[in-house]
């Protein structure tokens, strides 16, 4: 019989939702992306997110079940954080109500763990153990996963995500938002002999990143030359070869420190086709598989919510729908 998840993501810029069945996996999912609407800003405004989420996430749900002809599900999972709270509380409040009004359980999923299962959605499928690399606009880290639910964060970034600096590249070389898909289309224009940005903490040991100062040389770069179209997209490319290259050195000591076998990459950076061939090429010289999420699935959506949903409903980890008021409460119980 198996059972069935509706997942939502609300956590920032686009509202997704998805229906995934514990034996015939995704059977669907709907995106909405708010990305022109933010545009003219530069950057996601938070309370405009909120706001939109409001309006797009009841239809796509509606929609979403009146393909599959469902009138309700087995668990509803919600992305519960990390991410803007306004557009957190969106989904949690749908989410929760649409569980409450069902008396199914509702699935708190935390949104990094989605990205790190995202690659499982598809075949081949990564077996435990994996290293990860997880590289969105909020998190650049890497992951020892020895099961779900089982994570050892390896080395982080101590100031930008990769993500981010993608973003703030592009927005200091008048690209627009977000970033990191503008980027990667500019840097294929780019001479990659041009100039040669440093690749930050790979020479201490560590699995730590830091790409903050990676800023000062696009912009010291771009100010001290003739600012045309190929200037512009040496930047870019010199800037995306630094990154990449980073990511694959610490990848590749992560890789020799624990042993791993598999690698899993995750989140929006993990749609760059350049750093996908890399790590490919990095796997294959170390006899290490390496799996990637389809591109849709890097960046955010709400198949990603539903699958880790499903698992965690599967391992009966979710929060009981009740709350209560208290008629008798002592302050020192507080
Ligand atoms: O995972 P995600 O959708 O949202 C977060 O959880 O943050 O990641 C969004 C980030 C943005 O910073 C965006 O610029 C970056 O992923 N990104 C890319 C590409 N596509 C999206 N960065 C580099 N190359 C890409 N093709
Ligand atoms: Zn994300």
């Amino acid at each position: 019989m198996g059972f069935v998840i509706l997942g939502i993501e609300t956590s920032c810029d686009e509202t997704g939702v998805a229906l995934y069945h514990s034996e015939q996996g995704l059977l669907g999912h709907a995106l909405y992306s708010q990305v022109d609407l933010h545009a003219k800003y530069g950057g996601v405004v938070p309370e405009l997110a909120a706001r939109d989420h409001v309006r797009k996430l009841i239809p796509l749900i509606k929609t979403l079940f009146s393909e599959h002809h469902l009138k309700t599900v087995d668990g509803v999972a919600y992305t519960a954080g990390p991410g803007l709270i306004g557009a957190l509380l969106v989904g949690a409040a749908v989410g929760r109500s649409l569980a409450w009004g069902w008396q199914v359980p509702a699935i708190g999923v935390h949104h990094m763990e989605g990205h790190l299962l995202a690659s499982m959605l598809e075949e081949p499928t990564p077996t435990f153990p994996f290293l990860a690399l997880l590289v969105s606009g909020g998190h650049t880290q890497l992951v020892n996963v020895a099961a779900v639910g089982k994570y050892t964060v390896l080395g982080e970034s101590v100031d930008d995500a990769a993500g981010e600096a993608f973003d703030k590249t592009a927005k200091l070389l008048g690209l627009g938002y977000p970033g990191g898909p503008a980027i990667a289309r500019l840097a294929k224009q780019g001479n990659p002999d041009a100039f040669h940005f440093p690749r930050p903490m790979t020479r201490q040991p560590g699995l730590n990143f830091s790409f903050s100062g990676l800023k000062t040389f696009v912009l010291t770069t771009w100010k001290a030359q003739e600012q045309n179209e190929q200037t512009r997209a040496d930047v870019a490319r010199a800037f995306e070869d630094a990154v990449i290259d980073t990511l694959a050195i610490k990848c590749r000591r992560a890789l020799q420190e624990t042993g791993l076998k598999s690698l899993v990459i995750a989140g929006g950076v993990g749609a760059n086709q350049r750093l996908r061939t890399r790590l490919t090429e990095l796997g294959n010289k170390m006899k290490v598989a390496v799996y990637y999420p389809h591109p849709i699935f890097c960046t955010d959506n709400g198949a990603m919510i539903a699958y880790a949903g499903a698992l965690r409903f599967a391992a009966k980890q979710f929060e009981p729908l009740a709350f209560e008021a208290r008629p008798r409460w002592s302050m020192n119980d507080l």
